[in-house]
């Protein structure tokens, strides 16, 4: 049996890229990875397949509300639900596959199957046991349901039975109105479906500035998706084709029940580390059942790593991307550093809702002395050429007395990319002086950037 430096368990972002900096670093590395295909969730049932029915329906919200007004005349397209999915699995194939020629150009060997870790330096797959000097747990997660809700992925899907729905239901309900609630929401009611998001909490996207929240909602509701907060959803009853959620409003009265066609359960996901052995190899967990590490994700076994969603931190794809190309540099004696204080949020709807650092709320709440610039996207030429201006906004949060940026939020058209300028704004230790006094092309949405910078001392010019 081949013997191995690093066997990385799992082929999302994080065990991917994570391989593929071992290799580069030098090590021999093997990847165990269980499904058809490269990738992960991420690639396979996630953040991939999403953002291309996103793109498709995007394109026929613009032909069936804007075309005409910008005098693009004719019959606004049908929908072919086949072929769109097609497209999807196209674009997924390709991810894939380009992460299968990389893993050929390293010399990664790809073990395919389920692995387990019998013991430190051992890793089962199969009938064959392979011998390594440290492993790297990248098992990710899975969709969490919550009490009194089975999801069947027929009637009552997570985000993977979204993706792949036989018909486009004429009533979807969403429980959550999180990340995934919101941009598969945003599909099918794009697609034509009546979309209802429960939510318990009182704005969308708990935890995001609030600003962003209201705006956030409000366009949202004008694209046709309606939304019930406040309210706790109980359960979902199923019959062969429908479903009855209840939910108990908050604030309180009789429960109440929610026909739908389709139920959307976007409530979180969960660590998964199933079938490893974990439990058998001493590995210590975290109350919420994370594996434990050391901030340098080392596990409490030596030898033993882990990153990614199975970890603490947000579940996001970079994230995992960043901590796999840093264990890998801990595990070749170098220096491994992810800065957790710079990792962007993005929501892929239109508009996109991008989010790095701290919110104004936290800082006020830490009593922090700051200042907030603020400027909205109607007075960037940009934003108004595409009719995309309306809501948006960029926000910039600063320390009162440095200058120095704290956190920052955009909702517009392309803030998914936008907010790197300020990620690297943040990772530098940079002000918003130093972004208003930086040339930005016109005419951008980067534009808005540089107006929110320039917010934070004398004032922005087009507002
Ligand atoms: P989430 O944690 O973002 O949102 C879940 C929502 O469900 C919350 O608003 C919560 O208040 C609500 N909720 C929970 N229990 C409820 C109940 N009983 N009744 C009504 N509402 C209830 O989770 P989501 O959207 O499922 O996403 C899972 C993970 O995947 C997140 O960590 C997210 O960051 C990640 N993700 C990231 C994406 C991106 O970066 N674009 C895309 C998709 C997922």
């Amino acid at each position: 049996m081949a013997s191995y430096d690093v066997i990385v368990i799992g082929a999302g972002p994080g065990g991917y890229v994570c391989a593929i900096r071992c290799a580069q670093l030098g090590l021999k590395t093997a990847v165990v990875e269980g499904r058809e295909t490269l990738g992960g969730t991420c690639l396979n049932v996630g953040c991939i397949p999403s953002k291309a029915l996103l793109h498709s329906t995007h394109l026929l919200h613009e032909a069936e509300h804007n075309f005409a007004h910008m005098g693009l005349k004719g019959k606004s397209p049908s929908v072919d639900w086949n072929q769109m999915k097609a497209y999807k699995d196209e674009v997924i194939g390709q991810n894939t596959g380009g992460i299968e020629f990389l893993f050929k150009k390293n010399k990664i060997d790809w073990i395919k199957g389920w692995a387990s870790i019998p013991a430190a330096g051992k890793v089962q797959v199969g009938d064959e046991l392979h011998e390594t000097k440290n492993i790297v747990i990248a098992s990710g997660s899975v969709p969490a349901s919550i009490p009194g809700v089975e999801i069947d992925e027929k009637v009552v899907v997570s985000s993977t039975g979204a993706l792949e729905l036989p018909k486009i239901p004429k009533k979807l309900a969403v429980i959550g109105a999180g990340v995934i609630g919101l941009e598969l929401g945003s599909v099918y009611a794009r697609l034509g479906s009546e979309v209802t998001v429960v939510e318990y909490m009182d704005a969308v996207c708990p935890g995001m500035d609030k600003d962003v929240q209201r705006s956030f909602k409000r366009i949202l509701e004008k694209q046709g998706l309606t939304f019930i907060m406040g309210a706790a959803v109980q359960g979902v009853e199923t019959s062969k084709t429908k479903a009855k959620i209840k939910y108990q409003p908050k604030k309180g009265g009789d429960e109440v029940t929610l026909d739908a066609d389709t139920v959307l359960v976007a409530t979180g996901r969960k660590p998964y580390s199933e079938g490893l052995g974990l439990d058998a190899l001493g590995l210590k967990m975290t109350e919420r059942g994370q594996i434990a590490t050391d901030g340098q994700w080392r596990t409490n076994i030596p030898g033993v790593y882990a990153i990614g969603d199975v970890i603490e931190g947000p579940m996001l794809a970079h994230k995992a991307e960043d901590e796999g190309m840093a264990v890998a540099e801990v595990m070749a004696g170098k220096h491994g550093h992810v800065n957790y204080g710079v990792i962007p949020g993005v929501v892929y709807t239109t508009p996109e809702v991008a989010t790095v650092g701290a919110t104004e709320d936290a800082l006020k709440a830490e009593g922090r002395k700051i200042k907030v610039g603020k400027f909205m996207f109607m007075g960037n030429a940009r934003a108004k050429a595409v009719g995309q201006a309306e809501g948006g906004f960029v926000k910039i949060i600063v320390d009162a007395e440095t200058d120095r940026i704290l956190g920052a939020a955009i909702i517009g058209p392309a803030a998914g990319d936008m907010i790197h300028e300020l990620c690297v704004a943040m990772e530098f230790g940079a002000s918003a002086e130093d972004i208003a006094l930086t040339c930005h092309a016109h005419p951008t949405y980067s534009e808005a950037v540089r107006e929110a910078a320039l917010a934070c001392g004398d004032g922005p010019i087009h507002s």
